[in-house]
This record gives structure tokens, sequence and C-alpha cells, in this order.
């Protein structure tokens, strides 16, 4: 466990916290090699932070978290890791069922999942079905995922769209395009967080994240507890959002 005895005590106000928390889960690797283990056991462990995250989640009405899981890059991994990862997400989707269920989590993958193992995509459609209906957290998993890829499809589907006749191009705008994203109904994160201490996007949501607070830590995924989550929340309550106009202009509520 990490963090201090007195992060908790401060009243986190509903006002401000966020709708839509996106994660970099990093660190696992590192976490592992560490303690002199391969890096499987990182993300094994990592497996805890994303259920206690899930719960912190649910406790302060958070109502959309996305986490980036694999991304579109993580196939120059060694081919075992991508089989272990692989073998995670479709036990994971088994095995929290259903506490989905119980908890009214609604999953979504989001990526190109076409890519997957038959098992695993099946597996996927399959929860994404039985979980429609929960509306209390939406739990997006980003898997096979690149921000690139996500705009790219999004601009093949309004030009098959304007093609058809469906669309007229002069009708294409931002929020015509946020539609057609893999995101398209949900709002886009408010705090964005990336564990394991690399300061970058990774090509995680790159449309979504123009206006997303950025949160850096160094914690390594597997000891982002939900300690280092309230941490997180706090630093996201005292920041100022702007949105282009000036703070004073923010203060007067403009
Ligand atoms: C993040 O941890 C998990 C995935 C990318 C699947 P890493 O496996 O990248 O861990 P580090 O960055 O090597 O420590
Ligand atoms: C980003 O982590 C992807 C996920 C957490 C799934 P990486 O560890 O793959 O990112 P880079 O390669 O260090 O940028
Ligand atoms: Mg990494």
């Amino acid at each position: 466990m990490s963090g201090d005895a007195d992060v908790g005590e401060i009243p986190l106000v509903a006002g401000q916290l966020p709708a839509h928390v996106a994660i970099i889960m990093d660190g696992n690797g590192r976490w592992a090699e560490a303690r002199g283990q391969a890096r499987h056991a990182g993300h094994k462990a990592g497996v805890a932070s994303v259920r206690s995250t899930i719960e912190e989640c649910i406790r302060h009405e958070v109502r959309v978290l996305t986490l980036f899981a694999f991304s579109s890059e993580n196939w120059r991994r060694p081919k075992s890791e991508v089989a272990l990862l692989m073998d995670l997400f479709v036990a994971a989707l088994q095995r929290e069922f259903k506490r989905m269920q119980s908890n009214h989590i609604q999953l979504r993958v989001i990526g190109d999942i076409g890519a997957f193992p038959e098992k695993l995509q099946k597996r996927i459609r399959s929860t994404e079905n039985a979980t429609r209906a929960n509306e209390r957290l939406v739990l997006q998993i980003a898997a096979n995922y690149g921000g690139r890829w996500d705009i790219v499809q999004a601009a093949r589907r309004l030009a098959s769209a304007a093609r058809n006749g469906d669309l007229r191009p002069e009708d294409i705008d931002e929020k015509v395009f946020a539609r057609a994203t893999s995101i398209s109904d949900l709002p886009d994160p408010d705090l964005f967080i990336r564990t394991g201490g690399d300061h970058r996007i990774s090509n995680f949501l790159l449309w979504h994240s123009a206006y997303s607070e950025l949160y850096f830590t160094p914690v390594l995924w597997p000891d982002f507890d939900a300690v280092e989550f309230r941490r997180a929340l706090e630093d996201y309550a005292g920041r100022q959002r702007r949105f282009g106009r000036t703070g004073a202009q923010v203060e007067a509520g403009d």
C-alpha cells in the first residue's frame, strides 16, 4: 500500500468530481521487474488495481471510466506477453461478469476488436449485450485501441455516409465527427490519468482529451490503490477549467 494517512480526509464536493475518468494503466512490467519477477506477474497484479478503481468510481459517482488495456502498438510486444494479456482479459470478463451485473456496470470495449481471437470477440459481444441496460457506471475498456485509429475510423464512417447520400459534407462539424468516434454518446474525459511515471499520451484518446485535465503520477499501476485514486480526484477538484476563458470570467460564472 502506498499513500499518506491524511489523504481521504478532505471532503470531495460532488460538483468538483469528474464525470468521466480515463486511465493509461502503465508500469506493470517495471513493478514486476523491481521484485525480480517476470512481467506477467505485474499484469496479474494490475487486475486488483482495476477492481479497486472501479469500486472508487462507483463510490464517488463517476459515470464513465475508460481504461487503456491494450494499445494498437502493444502487438509489438513478445508473443507470450500478448497471449497472456489476452488470457487475462478473457478470464476477467468471465470472472467479473456477476459483479458487473450486481454493481450495475455497463461494459463497452472500444478499439479494433476484429483482430482478437474469436473466443475473446464473442465474450466481449456477449458481455456488452448482457450489461447494456446497466446505468451506474459505464466501464470502457480500450483494447487494440489507438487514438489515430479512432479518428480514421470516424472519418471512414462519415465518408461512407456521404457517399450513400445520408450526410452532406458541409454538415460535418465537431459534434457530428465526435459522434462517429468510438465513445460517441459519452462525455469527453474530464480527468486523464497516466500511472508509471511517463509523461505522454501514447496514442490514447487523442480527439477526446482536447480539454481533459492531465494527471501524471510515478506510482506504478499495481500500486495505484484507492488512496492514490482519491489523490488524483483531489488534485482534479483543485483545478480551474477555463476552456479558453480567463480565470476571472470563470470565477464570475460567465
Ligand atoms: C501497462 O504496463 C500494461 C500494458 C501496456 C498492457 P506495461 O506492461 O507497459 O509496464 P511497463 O511500462 O513496461 O512497466
Ligand atoms: C500505453 O502503455 C498502453 C497501455 C497502458 C495499454 P505503453 O507502456 O504501451 O506505452 P509506451 O509504449 O511506453 O508509450
Ligand atoms: Mg509501459
